[in-house]
């Protein structure tokens, strides 16, 4: 007889993959991709070259950026029936489901066998990449009444997310930030996101629905949608002494209830993606002054240590990039949305790794309900 297999919630520690893309060390803080430490890229490094070398696994080279970044911008504008589709959807909605939508809708306009054809999965890689910068900001201007900006065709990848947001090119100290949170959000191993990418790809459906699938996972509040949710957790904090922001975690705690911002499933110490973010907060206030909220996380980070870091739940990712992307202006419900701009070099590069090689996710179950039962007729049912 053999042994029924064990139940894992959550797949915890279950290896799903065997992958050459992202390397985490939670117990020591330590994140690389494709072996180049987090800290190096995040330094040395544009999003355009990280996305780059997760998507082919190698840094480019002056002519391969150069190449793919003229491609990136060749493939910024949206169809007009994208936008057409954006402007149908209710202006009180979602980004999320709006960025969704319109990526689903992509897999319509280009269409292609990503299976057979290298050169029409390169392409699409490329598109959405470009993409969905577009559609996010798109969105944002139709919702409140105004046109979409059209893509620059000059503008580095992240001073033309926040151009097309306002139509201002942005400082160059605030595109240094926003391209930096880019490059920490871009991958991270076998995340809830990146998971559903895969198992979506290994169905061999279309890239379009791939990218779709994963931003629905994102949209949730356990993953990307925590940054959203900390500002509101910041700002709910009332007694903001620190005795007061003592009372109100030990409060939360004792309600069992979770602390957006805080604990990861793999990190065991501070997030080094919380960190870096921290650093370019500080750089920001430096020049454009300090947020009552920033000072708030700080007390908050050091009560959390002293409460809950003994159980290895310290800030996440998530922690400092709303209080990062309030600074530079961008309205709190597009911050999952920049997660997914970001992320989306990430979820390419797994699509590309399940491909080689692919076999369909299948996994098994464990039975826990009854079996054999003998039908009731309707009207013989109470
Ligand atoms: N606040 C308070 N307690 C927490 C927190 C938190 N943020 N996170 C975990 N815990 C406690 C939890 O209550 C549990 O305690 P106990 O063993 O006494 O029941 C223990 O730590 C284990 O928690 P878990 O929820 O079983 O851990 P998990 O690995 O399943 O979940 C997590 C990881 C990130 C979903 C969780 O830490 C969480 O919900 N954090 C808040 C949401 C958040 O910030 N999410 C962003 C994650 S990082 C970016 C991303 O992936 O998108």
């Amino acid at each position: 007889m053999t042994d029924a297999p064990e139940y894992i919630p959550g797949l915890a520690g279950v290896p799903a993959a065997r992958s050459s893309i992202c390397l985490i060390d939670g117990s020591v803080g330590k994140l690389q991709y494709r072996g180049y430490p987090i800290e190096v890229l995040a330094e040395r490094c544009s999003y355009e070259e990280v996305a780059y070398l997760l998507v082919f696994g190698r840094l480019p080279t002056t002519t391969q950026l150069d190449e793919f970044r003229n491609q990136m911008i060749a493939e910024r504008g949206l169809k007009f029936r994208i936008i057409d589709l954006l402007k149908t959807l209710p202006e009180s909605g979602e980004p999320m489901d709006a960025l969704t939508a319109a990526v689903a809708a992509m897999g319509m306009f280009y269409k292609g066998d990503h299976i057979s054809d290298p050169e029409f999965l390169r392409l699409s890689v490329i598109r959405l990449l470009a993409k969905v910068p577009t559609i996010v900001a798109a969105w944002d201007r139709i919702r409140k009444g105004d046109d979409p900006i059209k893509p620059s065709t000059e503008l580095g990848h992240a001073a033309n997310f926040l151009y097309m947001l306002e139509g201002k090119v942005p400082t160059s100290l605030a595109v240094k930030v926003f391209d930096v949170a880019l490059i920490l959000h871009a991958e991270h191993s076998m995340n809830a996101s990146t998971f559903t990418a895969r198992v979506t790809g290994s169905t061999l459906t279309d890239p379009y629905a791939v990218v779709a699938s994963a931003i629905g996972s994102l949209a949730g509040p356990l993953h990307g949608g925590a940054n959203e949710q900390v500002l509101s957790t910041l700002d709910g904090i009332s007694d903001r002494s620190a005795n007061g922001i003592r009372r109100w975690a030990e409060d939360r705690l004792a309600r069992k209830e979770k602390v957006m911002g805080f604990g990861h499933r793999v990190y065991k110490v501070k997030d080094p993606r919380a960190t870096i973010l921290q650093g370019l907060a500080t750089q920001l206030f430096a020049k454009f002054g300090s947020t009552p909220e920033y000072d708030v996380a700080v007390e908050l980070e050091t009560q959390m240590a002293d409460l809950v870091g003994g159980k290895g739940i310290y800030p996440n990712v998530d922690f400092y990039s709303g209080i990062v992307y309030q600074k530079l202006g961008i309205p709190t419900d597009l911050f999952t949305p920049i997660f997914a701009i970001s992320r989306v070099a990430g979820w390419l590069a797994h699509l590309l790794e399940q491909l080689e090689g692919n076999r369909i996710f299948r996994p098994t179950q464990i039975w826990v309900g009854e079996a054999d039962r003998a039908f009731v007729s309707m009207d013989e049912r109470s």
